[in-house]
C-alpha cells in the first residue's frame, strides 16, 4: 500500500491551481519577473518524513520567511529579556513596511521591517562572518543542505531600499540601533535573498514544531522556550494587518514573505510551506493562503481544535511477580500536565502498602518539564506509603535537569531485562 499523502497533497494543489488574484511584488524589480504559474507545496511531519508536489525544486528567495528564524537566533545569542528590551511582541495592525513605533519608541514585533531590521542587528558577527551570513549557515543546518544569497534579488532590493533605509535612521534617531543603519538594513536585504525551496522551508518549519530538535539527526537546533516565543509571535504577528482572519479562518502560527512563500508551524504536528507568487493586499501569496486555509480545514489542524491526547497516556497496567506484588504501568504518549494529573489520578487508587511499583516510560515520546516534576512528586508520595518505586527510562528522555535528585528511583535498563533481572535477585 502507498499512503494516500502525496495524493491529497497533489489534489488540494489541482483545487487551488485555477486561483488566479493577486499580483506579483514589484516594488523590488528582480521579484516581477517571477512566473506566476508557479505553485507548490511541502509537509514535513516532526519525526522527519517530507512530502511535497507541484514546483517543489524552484528556488525563490525567503524574504520576510526569514524573520522568525533571526529572532529565534538572536534569542539564543542574548536571552529573551535583552531581545525585549530592543523589539515588542504586540501585534501592529499595519502593514509589513509601516514606518512606525511603538509608544515606547520600540518596535512592535519582530515580524514588521522595523522589528526584523532590529533583529537582524542581534544577531552574532565577526569581523570575518557577517550577520546575514551567520544566519544562512544556520537556515542551511535547519534545511539540512547549504542554501545560498541569490545575489540579484539582494543587489535589486538594495537599489530600491528607500523605505527600509527610512526605517533603519528612524531606528537609528531613537537608539534602539547604535550601529550605522546603512550597515544594517543592507545586512537585512541580504538575509531576505537567501534562496530556499519548499522542502528547504518545510524542513526549517519540521524543527520548530518539534519544538527545537531535528528529528533526522536528533540534534537540539533550538530551545525549547526560544521556539514556544517564536510562534507565539508568528501566530500573533506572522502575518501583518491580516492575523486576526488568519487565526480564525487558518489557525497555524504562521510567516509570509513577499516571493510568495508562507511557512506554517503546527507544534507537535507539523511543519508546512507553500509557494505561489501572486500577493493579496497585506503581502501574503493568494493561493498559498487558499491552501493554508483547505489544509487546515480538511486536516483539522487549526490550532484551538486541540488534541485529547490525555486518554492515551496510560498504554497498561498489570501485576507480576510470585505474589502479584510488582504493579507495572506502561506510558505512552507525550507527558504534559493533562497527562500527569490523570497519571497521577491512577496511582492515587494504589493501595497503601509495600508493593513494588514500576513506572515504565520507554514509549513515552516526549516528557514535559511539568510532567517530570509531577511524575516524581507522584513517586515521593508512594514511597511515602510505604511502596517502592522504580522509573524505567531506557531510553533517556528525562534530561539531567528534570531526572536530578531523582536518580536512586531511575534505572535505564528496559523493561523485561528489569523484570528479569529483579526476579532472580529477589
Ligand atoms: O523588507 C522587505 O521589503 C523585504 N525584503 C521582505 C518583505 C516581506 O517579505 C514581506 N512579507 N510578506
Amino acid at each position: 500500500m502507498q499512503t494516500p499523502v502525496p495524493d491529497y497533497l497533489q489534489h488540494v494543489l489541482q483545487a487551488c491551481q485555477s486561483n488566479a488574484q493577486g499580483a506579483v511584488a514589484d516594488y523590488i524589480p528582480e521579484l516581477a519577473h517571477a512566473d506566476h504559474e508557479r505553485l507548490a507545496l511541502a509537509l514535513c511531519t516532526i519525526d522527519s518524513t517530507l512530502y511535497s508536489t507541484g514546483d517543489d525544486q524552484l528556488a525563490f528567495t525567503i524574504q520576510s520567511m526569514s524573520k522568525p528564524f533571526a529572532y529565534a537566533l538572536a534569542l539564543e545569542t542574548h536571552g529573551l529579556n535583552s531581545v525585549l528590551s530592543k523589539v515588542g511582541v504586540e501585534p501592529s495592525g499595519e502593514a509589513f513596511n509601516q514606518i512606525s513605533l511603538g509608544q515606547d519608541n520600540l518596535p512592535k514585533n519582530p515580524m514588521i521591517n522595523s522589528g526584523a531590521i532590529t533583529t537582524h542587528s542581534l544577531l552574532p558577527y565577526k569581523k570575518t562572518v557577517s550577520r546575514a551570513e551567520h544566519l544562512r549557515r544556520f537556515l542551511s543546518t535547519l534545511a539540512g543542505r547549504e542554501l545560498q544569497f541569490d545575489e540579484r534579488v539582494y543587489e535589486s532590493e538594495l537599489k530600491t531600499a528607500f523605505r527600509n533605509r527610512s526605517i533603519g535612521y528612524m531606528l537609528r534617531t531613537v537608539g534602539v540601533l547604535d550601529e550605522d543603519p546603512e550597515s544594517i538594513v543592507d545586512g537585512y536585504i541580504r538575509q531576505c535573498a537567501i534562496q530556499v525551496t519548499v522542502q528547504d522551508l518545510a524542513r526549517m518549519a519540521g524543527v520548530l514544531a518539534n519544538g527545537g530538535l531535528c528529528a533526522g539527526t536528533g540534534q537540539r537546533l533550538l530551545e525549547r522556550a526560544v521556539v514556544r516565543q517564536v510562534l507565539s509571535v508568528m501566530m500573533s504577528c506572522g502575518m501583518y494587518d491580516a492575523a486576526g482572519d488568519w487565526l480564525t479562518t487558518v489557525g497555524i502560527p504562521a510567516k509570509s514573505g513577499v516571493a510568495g512563500g508562507i511557512i506554517g508551524v503546527l507544534p507537535g504536528q507539523v511543519g508546512i510551506a507553500v509557494f505561489s507568487p501572486k500577493l493579496d493586499e497585506h503581502g501574503n501569496s493568494v493561493r498559498g493562503v487558499h491552501i493554508f486555509e483547505r489544509l487546515s480545514k480538511d486536516m483539522g489542524l487549526h490550532l484551538m481544535e486541540g488534541t485529547p491526547s490525555a486518554q492515551t497516556i496510560l498504554q497498561s497496567r498489570y501485576t507480576v511477580g510470585k505474589n502479584n506484588d510488582v504493579v507495572v504501568y506502561e506510558l505512552r504518549g507525550v507527558l504534559q500536565f493533562t497527562e500527569s494529573e490523570m497519571l497521577l489520578r491512577s496511582l492515587q487508587d494504589e493501595p497503601t502498602g509495600t508493593n513494588r511499583i514500576i513506572l515504565d516510560l520507554t514509549n513515552l515520546t516526549l516528557v514535559h518539564d511539568v510532567g517530570a516534576r509531577m511524575l516524581f512528586e507522584g513517586v515521593k508520595r508512594l514511597k511515602a506509603d510505604g511502596h517502592q518505586v522504580v522509573v524505567i527510562d531506557s531510553e533517556r528522555l528525562l534530561s539531567d535537569t528534570q531526572s536530578k535528585g531523582h536518580k536512586r528511583s531511575i534505572v535505564h535498563t528496559p523493561l523485561d531485562v528489569y523484570l528479569e533481572r529483579f526476579a532472580s535477585v529477589k
